[in-house]
């Protein structure tokens, strides 16, 4: 398939072995994250993650990078073995996190500087991802000053310009507007994308994007399913097999939502999917 064209198949990048977190509080009983999550992706592959919310995407990802240690299994970027951050990772969190003394070119600038790229190439590469994640105008503006959605673009650039060889975003598209979106979505998941991107996401049209789409349980996070898309981009919304793998997502997330309710008292049990939707995937 189109999409496809661009993996190698032969050089994987990110390999996730048996991986296990839990978390260890004074106050609570520890609180498993995720469980044994095996996975392995390859230069230039988007892989898309889904899952209810809690059953521990977030926390996948940090392990992955490097911020926290896994309790079981290793993650292996590389070739070797992740033991703390690196700038080979490049990570958009689920909030933008910006350096609030730094206005938006300085924060975008960051990783470059890092990297002791020299002044001009700097200013070269700061201004085209300005221009590409739509923002040229508030260079000289501070993130106080900026929307929620335009702080998660520059969170995205400030990614880009670290020009990491694996990128790791955490819903990064979800607070922005729909065509904002659009255009983000193309920019950093079209066939033109020659990145190598894991991207957690709540949105199932977003994660057709990608190449590959893995399916996480409720919490403990384990895999469930791996569905791979091969969708010819720009994607047809009419396209059977569009279609086909969006109801049988939906379904499978919706499924998993479902157990979880009233385990943790947080859904009246009254709540179902077909009172909100005429047409719920499980009808
Ligand atoms: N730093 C932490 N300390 C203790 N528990 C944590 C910590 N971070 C996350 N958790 C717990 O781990 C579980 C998984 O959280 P995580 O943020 O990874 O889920 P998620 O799938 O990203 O959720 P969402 O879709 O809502 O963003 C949750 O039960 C959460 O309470
Ligand atoms: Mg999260």
């Amino acid at each position: 398939m189109e999409s496809h064209q661009h993996i190698s198949t032969e050089e994987v990048v990110l390999e996730c072995k048996g991986i296990g977190l839990s978390y260890k509080s004074e106050h609570s009983e520890p609180v498993e994250a995720i469980s044994n999550i095996n996975l392995s992706v390859q230069r230039n592959e988007i892989v898309s993650v889904i899952g209810p919310s809690g059953c521990g995407k977030s926390s996948l990802l940090s392990v992955i990078s490097g911020l926290q240690a896994p309790t079981k299994g290793h993650v292996i970027h590389e070739g070797k073995i992740v033991t703390q951050p690196s700038f080979k990772r490049s990570m958009v969190f689920q909030q933008p996190h910006l350096f609030p003394w730094a206005n938006v070119y300085s924060n975008i600038e960051w990783g470059l500087k890092r990297r002791n790229v020299e002044k001009k190439k700097r200013e070269e590469k700061v201004k085209r991802i300005l221009s590409d994640i739509g923002l040229s105008k508030w260079a000289k503006s501070y993130p106080h000053e900026l929307s929620v959605g335009m702080k998660m673009r520059v969170a995205v650039g400030r990614a880009l310009a670290q020009h990491a060889n694996l990128l790791l975003m955490d819903e990064p598209f979800a607070a922005l507007d729909y065509q904002t979106r659009l255009l983000m979505q193309k920019f950093m998941l079209g066939d033109a994308s020659k990145r190598t991107i894991l991207l957690v996401t709540h949105s199932i049209d977003e994660a057709l994007l990608a190449d590959r789409v893995i399916v996480l349980s409720q919490r403990p996070g384990r895999i469930i399913d791996e569905v791979k898309v091969g969708l010819v981009k720009p994607i047809d919304p009419t396209a059977k097999k569009y279609i086909q793998l969006k109801t049988y997502l939906a379904n499978k997330i919706q499924e998993e939502v479902m157990k979880s309710v009233n385990d943790d008292g947080s859904w009246p049990s009254a709540v179902r999917m077909k009172d909100v939707w005429k047409h719920s995937p499980v009808d």
